[in-house]
């Protein structure tokens, strides 16, 4: 049920990263005026403040394309020589083309082979990964992966069990091969279990339950959720996950300067940091303010947290992530 990767030729940098955030606010005050919550409830179980929401005119692709350009721009790569463009999203602009075909058309990249991954919250270091093997085998020199979800398409909002959650957002990463004074990517795992489909999943508008009038009156096609049994799993996958590429990577978790984890909860993180015996200083979390961004999350907390100086060149950097599947994938770099 997971995936073993090492050995791999060619080492592989992080070159750049970026970020885009919707403009519009919509806080936990807002959300009260919504639905049956109130701040005190989402704050103490979540930690969750305030999220963004993405303009009706905005999709996936737009929000990608901005933090896309803003990872190219911080790398220092031009988009024409990228060779791979990879997409983590379950809210495509449409079922196909790829969203990645659309960013490959709005920044120019006609060298570009485009795809998009399907791995829900944990879908940017599923992408990672994939573009780290292209690079490593030689395949690829130049890869863009982007987390980009606009949630705010699929919830129901009139349910307080998730609405109150989510946000929109995208994250973006340029890798290429490593040299002597860049970073890299010294350990990545994945794992997946189909089996527990359904503790989270959008049941409606694929071709199991198509978009009829009745599967749409049955909001079928938002997101279901077994809330506590998706904090469970959450706390246990991340957790081996954390351990396992960290293990492969050489390191114990004392060598690990900024854990940077999916942001769904904070008191997943809490807990994951207490079993894992590090001090909450040392995760990054930006979940107050955005919510949980599904694919984007934690490509935007690297980006913030590189940005800010919280991770500085050699540092050693954890990503965690978890979501429906379930997938989770976990990673490790040297900055
Ligand atoms: N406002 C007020 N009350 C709410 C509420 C809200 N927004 N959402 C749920 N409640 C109520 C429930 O109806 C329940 O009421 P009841 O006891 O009368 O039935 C009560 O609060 C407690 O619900 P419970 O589900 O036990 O709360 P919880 O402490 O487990 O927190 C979540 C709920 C959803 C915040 C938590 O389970 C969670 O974060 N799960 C993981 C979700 C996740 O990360 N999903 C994405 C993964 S990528």
């Amino acid at each position: 049920m997971s995936t073993k990767s090492g050995g791999l030729i060619r080492p592989v940098a992080i070159a750049g990263t970026g970020k885009y955030l919707p403009e519009k606010v919509l806080t936990n005050e807002d959300l009260q005026r919504m639905v049956d919550t109130s701040d005190e409830w989402i704050t103490e179980r979540t930690g969750i403040k305030r999220r963004r929401i993405a303009a009706e005119h905005e999709a996936t692709s737009d929000l990608a394309v901005r933090a896309a350009l803003d990872a190219l721009e911080n790398a220092g790569v031009a988009a024409a020589d990228l060779d791979l463009i990879i997409v983590a999203t379950v809210t495509p602009d449409m079922a196909f083309p790829a969203t990645a075909c659309f960013v490959q058309k709005a920044i120019g990249a006609p060298k570009a082979t485009c795809f998009d991954v399907s791995a829900a919250c944990a879908g940017f270091l599923y992408g990672m990964e994939l573009a780290r093997q292209f690079i490593a085998s030689g395949a690829a020199q130049k890869a863009l992966v982007i987390g980009a979800d606009k949630l705010s398409g699929i919830i129901d909002w009139t349910d307080r069990n998730t609405c109150v959650l989510f946000g929109d957002g995208a994250g973006a990463a340029v890798l290429q091969p490593a040299t002597e004074d860049s970073s890299e990517i010294l350990s990545a795992y994945s794992g997946s279990n189909g089996n527990l489909d359904e503790i989270l999943n959008v049941p409606g508008g694929g071709s199991r339950l198509p978009l009829t009038a009745e599967n749409l009156g049955a909001k079928l096609n938002t997101m279901k959720m077994a809330g506590r049994e998706v904090y469970r799993h959450a706390v246990q996958t991340m957790m081996s996950a954390a351990r396992e590429a960290i293990d492969r990577a050489g390191l114990t978790p004392d060598d690990i300067s900024c854990f940077i984890p999916h942001q769904a909860n904070l008191r997943i993180i809490e807990t994951i940091a207490q079993k894992l015996q590090v001090s909450m200083d040392r995760f990054f979390v930006n979940l107050t303010e955005y919510g949980n961004t599904s694919a984007a999350a934690v490509a935007i907390a690297l980006d913030e947290a590189q940005r800010s100086g919280r991770v500085k060149r050699g540092d050693h950097i954890l990503m965690v992530v978890f979501g429906g599947g379930l997938t989770w994938a976990s990673s490790v770099v040297r900055w």
